[in-house]
């Protein structure tokens, strides 16, 4: 019996959008539908990965073998991830984190009429949300971590942008109209070493190619 790829190697991992609540109806959210977090859990765990996956809300099942918390808003994700990521090997960013939050928070529905602005509109103030990512790849025992990007354009210029400024070993970029919300997703790999483009591919046909692609840089790390 052959060890698999990824044993004895614990993953934490985030995926889906985040909700960060306006009163207690309304709030701020993106498309994201979980799906290339989701097949990324279930492929690590087929690989022999001890997998935790932080997800925000989304209408997916939990892959066998995988332990999922639930979260709403951008802070909950980063304290479930801040609890999680000590005995963590590699920690991998899939979640579209809402960057910011309403500053306050209603306690009950905002009526239509109340507090408008005097041209008839309504003001929303935001706050900026915790990067979760960055935060985890500056900590003093930092695990391999891996970042998404998605963009609507210039994803070559903006993904490596990010590796940089993030201080990530490895970033995979793709497009929004290529992979937001779909079951298939074409992608860019960048690491110090250049950039690597992959053919268009269902999201768990790529989630195993990305397992490959992760273990074989683990293994050089
Ligand atoms: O869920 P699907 O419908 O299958 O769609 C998949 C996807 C398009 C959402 C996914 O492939 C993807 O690209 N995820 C990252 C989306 C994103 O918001 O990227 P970003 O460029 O805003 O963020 C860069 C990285 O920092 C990401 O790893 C993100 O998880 C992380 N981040 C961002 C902001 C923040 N406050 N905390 C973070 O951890």
């Amino acid at each position: 019996l052959t060890p698999k790829q990824l044993s004895g190697k614990k993953i934490v991992m985030t995926a889906g959008p985040t909700f960060e609540p306006i009163d207690p109806v309304r709030g701020i959210t993106n498309q994201s539908s979980g799906q290339m977090g989701y097949a990324m859990a279930r492929a690590f765990a087929q690989a022999g990965a001890d997998v935790v996956l932080v997800s925000g809300p989304v209408a997916l099942a939990t892959p066998l073998g995988v332990t999922r918390v639930s979260v709403q808003t951008a802070e909950q994700m980063r304290q479930a991830v801040m609890r999680e990521i000590a005995q963590a090997q590699v920690f991998v960013g899939v979640a579209a984190v809402a960057d910011y939050r309403p500053l306050e928070v209603a306690e009950h529905k905002l009526k239509k009429t109340a507090s408008v602005d005097s041209d008839g509109g309504r003001t929303i103030t935001l706050t900026p949300n915790p990067d979760i990512l960055a935060e985890v790849a500056s900590l003093p025992a930092a695990p391999y971590c891996v970042g998404f990007a998605a963009e609507s354009q210039n994803l070559d210029d903006y993904a490596e942008a990010k590796r940089l400024r993030k201080r990530l070993p490895l970033v995979i970029g793709n497009l929004v109209s290529d992979g937001l919300g779909t079951a298939d997703n074409c992608v860019t790999l960048y690491d110090e070493t250049g950039r690597y483009p992959l053919p268009p591919l269902s999201k768990p046909v790529l989630a195993r190619r990305l397992v490959d692609e992760l273990a074989a840089r683990l293994n050089k790390a």
